[in-house]
């Protein structure tokens, strides 16, 4: 390696898409009372998240990213237990961030085989033991079935951070901060008037961040002008589960499909590109015929969105254009789940009314 240059930059590219969370501040009255019902809930779903208390987290969010160095002891006294049994590079470093950001401590657990499971131990007596050593648990599981073999035993909370292919809420969460982040007028009852086309390049059933994605974003419908999900032929018949597709219908968005990218990326103000679905032990990548570039005919103020790891359906060369919005996503998870957290584990009213 040559180490005659070992100068960085500290800034951050500024071609890439973001923007101050002030706006986002402004556009949402704050109202604390739907944080404080978070003290006594764990995180399944996307679906227990109603409009306002997720409006409520963005705010948190974006105070929080309008101000990091302000809250920087609302967990302090509190203890984390991380556990990841599947890879992640952003979910388990944001949430460990955030915890640290806020002043907790953490105790991280990457390897199911360094624990009792291992010697057979049963999931339930591994939460009975949670209870006695934490504040709160952060689980990845490929086994889908692993939060509801836990959930009884637990009287901390614990958060779903992926589990299997059935879904990701914090993730969707994180995504709909990003849009309403870009989009603040989303967020408002004139949502109607500044409504955008969103593609989804990706299958619903399969892919736990779009299903999670998606299930959030039916809170939002006035938000919605309509869903295009663009896929392979191949996978026509796979697009949607038994009552995703009746979800999406009643909450009166509008859906449609497409099979060619290019024609359809033109009419489009946000594209969510994912190739990824864990699928057992391992994962299978979907839509190799579709990827993203600097030369794709975007709209030239749309967005992409990519829940990340990347794989060769999104080109670097985009990462230097204002359509990367990929990048603010995973930056501002990591405040996103300072705001979560903090609700968890009843530290919320340290901060409501803080400005
Ligand atoms: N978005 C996401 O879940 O990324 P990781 O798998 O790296 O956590």
């Amino acid at each position: 390696m040559n180490i005659k240059d070992v100068s960085f930059k500290r800034e951050r590219p500024d071609v890439c898409g973001d923007a101050h969370p002030k706006a986002l501040l402004r556009a949402i009255q704050e109202d604390g009372d739907y944080l404080l019902k978070l003290a006594s809930q764990h995180v399944v779903s996307s679906d227990q998240f109603s409009a306002n208390t997720m409006l409520q987290l963005f705010r948190l969010a974006a105070k929080y990213e309008a101000n990091p160095s302000r809250f920087s002891t609302s967990l302090q006294g509190k203890i984390l237990i991380s556990a990841f049994y599947e890879p992640s590079t952003r979910t388990r470093l944001s949430f460990e961030s955030a915890w640290h950001r806020l002043g907790g401590d953490i105790m991280s657990i990457t390897d199911r085989s360094t624990t009792g499971i291992a010697k057979g131990e049963c999931l339930a007596d591994v939460a009975e033991m949670f209870n006695n050593y934490g504040d709160c648990v952060v689980l990845r599981d490929n086994n889908e079935t692993s939060l509801e073999e836990m959930i009884d035993s637990l009287r901390i909370p614990i958060i779903n951070a992926g589990n299997g292919s059935d879904e990701h809420p914090t993730q969707a969460l994180a995504d709909l901060y990003a849009l309403f982040k870009w989009r603040p007028e989303l967020t408002t009852t004139e949502a109607q008037d500044s409504a955008v086309s969103i593609g989804i390049i990706g299958i619903p059933d399969k892919m736990r961040t779009v299903r999670s994605f998606i299930k959030s974003l039916c809170k939002f419908p006035d938000a919605v002008k309509e869903l295009v999900i663009i896929h392979d032929e191949s996978v026509a018949e796979q697009l949607f589960g038994r009552e995703q597709r009746e979800q999406i219908e009643q909450a009166g968005i509008r859906i449609r499909t497409a099979e060619d990218l290019d024609s359809v990326l033109p009419e489009l103000d946000v594209v969510y590109i994912n190739a990824i679905s864990w699928e057992g032990e391992t994962f299978n990548t979907y839509g190799k015929s579709f990827s993203l570039s600097a030369a794709s005919p975007l709209k030239p103020d749309a967005i992409v969105l990519h829940p990340l790891a990347r794989g060769a359906e999104l080109d670097t060369d985009l990462d230097h254009t204002p359509h990367n919005w990929y990048f603010s996503q995973a930056r501002g998870a990591v405040f996103l789940r300072m705001a979560l957290l903090t609700c968890m584990v009843q530290r919320a009213e340290r901060v409501i009314d803080v400005v």
